[in-house]
């Protein structure tokens, strides 16, 4: 059977804040081809709640908001990354609200209406601009909408990247990025599609937990096509747990945005009382990494199943008014938080490492691009601050369009690829080794690649990431590939990303915290831990399997 290919000039994988407004801002120029891996929608986007980070209160400067990003960064964001990031607030969020999203506004001293700010860990300042609390649904959905009418783009659902196609893979030369293969979920084909260049914009890893904020999607692809195709990762140890996840066995890790903190909700340990005040001054307003640990080791330490969340003190329409959704969402589950605490537990949100990019969104590969949850810009350092994301989303997609523009008609029209080689692999005779493959991988990184590490663990864990890579390896080349697992051999590889990135920090640092090394290392400056592919720079410790 033909397998189909597709020519275009830009190629974005993923359709979440990050692809989609790269694309907005690069089809007047060029044609664009946008993919998505399940229904558009679908990506940690959709769910954001509690906002956007800018600089827009009078009381505020970008000063302000740059010290406190160093600051939850403990020691390790890269400070031309953040005053970039932070310098461009202002500008994004009135870009979003030139394209409709609804930012909550409210009247302010002079009588003119301004957007209403929200209050997060770790901010100085109000700073969060939001739409109620549901942030995200509103900039998916514009966006979206925005995006589908465009006539220079074209929008794929239900494609999903297999890998990247690299001239060096075609023996052709100097290393390139050519394009993609993708699976098309519907036909079961693999098509190939050309392209000027490719931009990853797929989102975090945070799947590779057990226990996770994130929609299924969230399985690292981007960083694993990046990483087979040559190019550098970093700080992958620094996987973030949201602290505030409802504790219910049917609500997935649902989050309870922490703007519920922010407007005065307090955490309680089972008895009903208080707990911050013994591990931070900032008390539920310290950055997430404090708090997530506090939770954890309270827990551990009354052998509890959760702690409690209370916002019952504001009057009813405050709660309802602020958090529609939240409390909507939460009565679906039985509990009324206009008068009762929550039961809350951390659950794994937020991938702070990842492809290494330049502040225009260049990687290391020529024409390849990572913007968005995928990157590793410098902004986070160790621990990012909260609606921090959104944010680098939105600057660095408008920083890579604007490289993109200059450079576009230097690149030629992209020449046919060859098709994927189908001839040596059959259909699996086994499905199931995928899901336990997947259960398995997802159980251990909880247990021992969590909030609290240790050497032994993180030791355990390589063993047994060795062990399903090996699996994996020898599954994907015998049998014809499938969503499933594609997602399942990404997340083996940024498994093993994140647990040798543990293995190389001897200090705990932001959210790296491991009981071996219970303090941050004084002694040398802070640095990243970059991991380098084999083929790329001749060291022994690149991927044993992939390409
Ligand atoms: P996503 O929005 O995750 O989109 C990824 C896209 O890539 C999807 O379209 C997916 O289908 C596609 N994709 C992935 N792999 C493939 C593949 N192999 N082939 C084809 N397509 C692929 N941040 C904030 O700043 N403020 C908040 O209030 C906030 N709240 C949050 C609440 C929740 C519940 C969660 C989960 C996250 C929250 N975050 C928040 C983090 C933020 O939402 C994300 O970091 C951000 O949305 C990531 O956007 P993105 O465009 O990089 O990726
Ligand atoms: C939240 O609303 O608590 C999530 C904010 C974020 O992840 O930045």
């Amino acid at each position: 059977m033909a397998h189909p290919t597709h020519g275009t000039d830009i190629l974005i994988i993923g359709c979440g804040a990050a692809g989609l407004s790269l694309a907005l801002r690069l089809a007047e120029t060029a044609r664009v081809v946008a993919l998505a891996k399940g229904p558009l929608h679908e990506g940690s986007t959709y769910y954001a709640q509690g906002g956007i980070s800018a600089v827009l209160d009078v009381g505020d400067s970008i000063e302000s908001h740059v010290q406190d990003t160093l600051i939850a960064g403990a020691g390790l964001c890269h400070p031309d990354a953040v005053r970039f990031t932070v310098e461009h607030g202002r500008e994004i969020i009135e870009w979003l609200s030139a394209q409709g999203v609804p930012f909550t506004r409210e009247p302010n001293a002079e009588g003119n209406v301004d957007y209403h700010l929200h209050r997060e860990g770790g901010h100085s300042h109000r700073r969060i601009a939001h739409a109620a609390d549901a942030t995200g649904r509103a900039i998916q959905t514009t966006l979206e909408e925005r995006a589908r009418q465009h006539p220079h783009i074209t929008l794929h659902d239900r494609y999903s990247a297999v890998d990247l196609i690299t001239s060096r893979k075609l023996g052709l030369g100097d290393n390139r990025c050519l394009g993609a293969y993708v699976l098309n979920r519907e036909t079961g084909q693999v098509e190939v599609i050309a392209a000027r260049f490719v931009v990853l914009a797929t989102g975090g890893a945070s799947r590779v937990y057990l226990y996770s904020s994130n929609p299924d999607g969230s399985t690292g692809d981007g960083i694993a096509m990046a990483w087979r195709a040559g190019c550098r990762v970093a700080n992958m140890e620094f996987m973030q747990f949201h602290p505030t996840c409802l504790y219910h066995s049917k609500a997935k890790s649902f989050l309870i945005s922490e703007a519920v903190r922010g407007e005065g909700g307090v955490l309680l340990l089972p008895d009903g009382s208080r707990f911050m005040q013994d591990f931070d001054p900032r008390l539920e307003l310290a950055p997430r990494d404090v708090v997530a640990r506090a939770i954890d080791h309270e827990m551990k330490r009354l052998g509890a199943e959760c702690v409690y969340l209370d916002i019952s003190h504001q009057p009813a329409d405050f709660i309802r008014g602020h958090f529609p959704n939240i409390h909507a969402k939460c009565q679906e589950y039985g509990f009324d938080m206009t008068r009762e605490p929550l039961p809350v537990v951390p659950a794994a949100h937020y991938t702070c490492g990842g492809v290494m990019t330049d502040l225009a969104g260049r990687t290391d590969l020529e024409g390849l691009y990572a913007i968005g949850e995928v990157a590793f810009t410098g902004l986070h350092g160790a621990n990012r601050m909260a609606s921090n994301s959104l944010l680098e989303c939105l600057v660095f997609a408008a920083a890579a369009s604007a490289d993109l523009r200059g450079r576009l008609r230097q690149i030629p029209e992209p020449s046919p690829l060859p098709p994927w080689d189908e001839s040596r692999v059959t259909d699996s005779d086994e499905e199931v080794v995928v899901t336990h493959n997947w259960l398995e991988l997802r159980r251990f990184m909880w247990d021992y690649v969590g909030i609290v590490r240790t050497d032994k663990r993180l030791q355990r864990a390589q063993h047994r990431v060795d062990l399903l890579l090996r699996e994996i390896a020898e599954y994907y080349g015998h049998f014809r590939v499938s969503a499933d697992l594609i997602e399942l051999r990404n997340l083996a590889l940024v498994a093993d990303l994140i647990i040798r990135s543990g293995l190389e920090r001897k200090e705990s640092r932001g959210l790296h915290y491991t009981l071996d090394y219970p303090t941050a290392n004084e002694s040398a400056p802070p640095r990243d831990t970059i991991l380098v592919p084999a083929h790329f720079a001749g060291k022994e410790w690149g991927p044993r399997w992939g390409d």
